[in-house]
């Protein structure tokens, strides 16, 4: 049986951290060639915010791809910057031959009450997680058309879908991001690129562990009608599903993965 993604080329943001290692490992488990790219450590070329072991985990991600017979190769991306997303996808067509897939997974979080909101962080987490988003998908179509299509799949949240009181300036990203995947369906579906979302519950990844303080966590499990934390592979499936063609008939949706947390 052929592997759900072969012959697929992928470049991933944010591949250094919890996600979106997983679902790079079970792509390119899955046959394809990925492109992971993250925040690098280089203060002179990451201008958002200074990446903390997380470009070390890009790579060690590429090198257990590559041990296990895979397709990967890892490139700097800070995702708020339009010329460096225009390299990263030259680097994955020079290196790949073209590009079929892109996920926008990088994100930041930003726990703190409106009152405590500032400008500059308020910015920050607009330019990483929707502005990046953005850049994004203008960096891949010109590609994706010349392809003959493509899948692209954009990290909004829950908190993009009900309000959770502590977090209002990502919780407008990750709503952006929802609406920002339907009106780009509209606009590029007759090229043949589809643009879904998915919709992470909660999970226990550095983005959770540097920025919810621990007394919090126990409140919010109980929140999660199944009780725990998601496991990384539980979004890597989803993400594997809208990257392939089994998800054809799909564009302009969000994949909730949540552990029954937005059903209540
Ligand atoms: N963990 C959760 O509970 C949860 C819940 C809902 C949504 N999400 C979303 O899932 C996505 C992945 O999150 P995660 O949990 O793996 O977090 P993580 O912190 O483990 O990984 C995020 C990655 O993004 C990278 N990054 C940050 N700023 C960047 C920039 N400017 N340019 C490029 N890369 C940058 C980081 O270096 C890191 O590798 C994010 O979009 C996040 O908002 C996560």
């Amino acid at each position: 049986m052929s592997k759900r993604l072969q012959g697929k080329v992928v470049l991933i943001t944010g591949a250094g951290g919890g996600l979106g290692s997983a679902q790079a490992k079970l792509m390119a488990k899955e046959g394809a060639s990925v492109m992971l790219t993250n925040l690098p450590e280089d203060p002179i070329i990451a201008q958002s915010q200074p990446a903390t072991g997380l470009w070390d985990n890009a790579k060690q991600t590429v090198e257990s791809i590559r041990s296990e017979g895979g397709q990967a190769e890892l490139c700097a991306l800070d995702v708020t910057q339009e010329e460096q997303w225009i390299q990263a996808v030259k680097h994955t067509e020079q290196t790949f031959g073209k590009l079929d897939v892109l996920v926008n997974n990088a994100g930041i979080y930003y726990h703190a009450g409106l009152l405590d909101h500032t400008i500059d962080k308020f910015q920050q987490i607009v330019g990483v997680n929707q502005l990046g988003c953005l850049l994004g998908m203008k960096a891949v179509v010109p590609s994706m058309r010349n392809n003959g299509g493509g899948s692209i799949i954009n990290f909004a949240s829950i908190y993009g879908i009900s309000g959770a009181g502590t977090s209002t300036a990502y919780q407008s990203t990750k709503g952006a991001v929802r609406l920002m995947t339907r009106s780009a369906a509209l606009e590029f579906v007759a090229d043949n690129i589809r643009i879904n979302s998915i919709c992470p519950g909660m999970f226990d990844t550095n983005l959770f562990e540097s920025s919810v303080p621990k007394e919090a966590w126990e409140p919010l499990i109980e929140m999660v009608p199944m009780k725990r934390f998601g496991k990384p592979e539980e979004i890597a499936y989803g993400t594997l599903f809208l990257a392939s063609d089994e998800s054809s008939f799909m564009t302009g949706t969000d994949l909730v993965i949540d552990g029954g947390y937005t059903c209540p």
